[in-house]
């Protein structure tokens, strides 16, 4: 049984340093670049109706880059996001982002926070942006958090389990992603979404992100869509849960 139209996609957007540099460009014009292509992927998935799309923006690894790339890298976010505010109210969009933000530059912080604001009450595809984003660095914030209200007494070690570890993550408000595309022909996840990818379907391409347009996105769904998912079962266990 095939997998129908996945419902959150997860999106690591890689290979726009190597892009540029292929074309003897510094690794600025490869991110310009890859900045006009989430446009393009937002809407493209707005249109086919898919309901949750996240997209891997900063890595906490991020940080370690050239000063130079991190202040452009920030620019472009800023930039995109007064320029796409419009278009979000628009498509009805609610935008929301993930990831330690605390860390971001306060302009850029602030500007994550009215959008977020300002798209609350929409209705349509959920846009997250992962920013300063660490799998890892969410566990184990998700792991405090619950040491802390167990000190306090609000719950017992023993009654902590998926559900409730889950409501301590970034992504309480999302489902687990669906499908996984990773652009670049990198073949990892990068300490995405650790946790929430126990079951997701991985799809890799060797398309740079810069390169990766609408019709990319749609072989990736064919893709997913051929594939039947049994989440530990077997297909006719899976056939009598539906
Ligand atoms: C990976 O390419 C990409 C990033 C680290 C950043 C992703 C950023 C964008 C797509 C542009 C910013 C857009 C918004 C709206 C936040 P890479 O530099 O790791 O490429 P490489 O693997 O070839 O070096």
């Amino acid at each position: 049984m095939s997998s129908g139209l996945p419902k959150h996609i997860a999106i690591i957007m890689d290979g726009n340093g190597r892009w540029a540099e292929r074309r003897g460009r510094p690794r600025i014009y490869g991110h310009i670049k890859g900045c006009g292509r989430v446009r393009e992927i937002i809407r493209e998935a707005d249109r086919l109706g898919i309901k949750q799309l996240t997209l891997y923006a900063f890595s906490t690894e991020n940080w370690g880059r050239p000063t130079a790339e991190v202040t452009v890298l920030m620019q472009l976010l800023k930039k995109w996001l007064i320029r796409e505010r419009r278009e979000l109210i628009k498509r009805n969009i609610r935008f929301r982002a993930i990831g330690n933000l605390e860390r971001l530059p306060m302009d850029a912080r602030k500007l994550v926070r009215e959008s977020e604001e300002l798209s609350a009450g929409n209705t349509g595809l959920e846009l997250t942006f992962a920013l300063s984003y660490s799998g890892r660095d969410e566990i184990i914030d998700a792991a405090k958090s619950l040491a802390r209200r167990a000190m306090n007494g609000e719950l017992l070690p023993e009654d902590i389990n998926q559900e409730i570890f889950s409501m301590e993550l970034d992504t309480v408000a999302l489902r687990d992603p669906d499908l996984l595309i990773r652009t670049s022909g990198e073949q990892r996840i990068s300490n995405f979404m650790l946790w929430q990818m126990a079951y997701t379907e991985f799809y890799f391409t060797d398309t740079m992100w810069p390169d990766f347009r609408a019709v990319n996105l749609r072989l990736a769904i064919d893709s997913y869509t051929r594939r039947e998912r049994r989440f530990g079962l077997t297909s006719s266990k899976i056939e009598a849960t539906i």
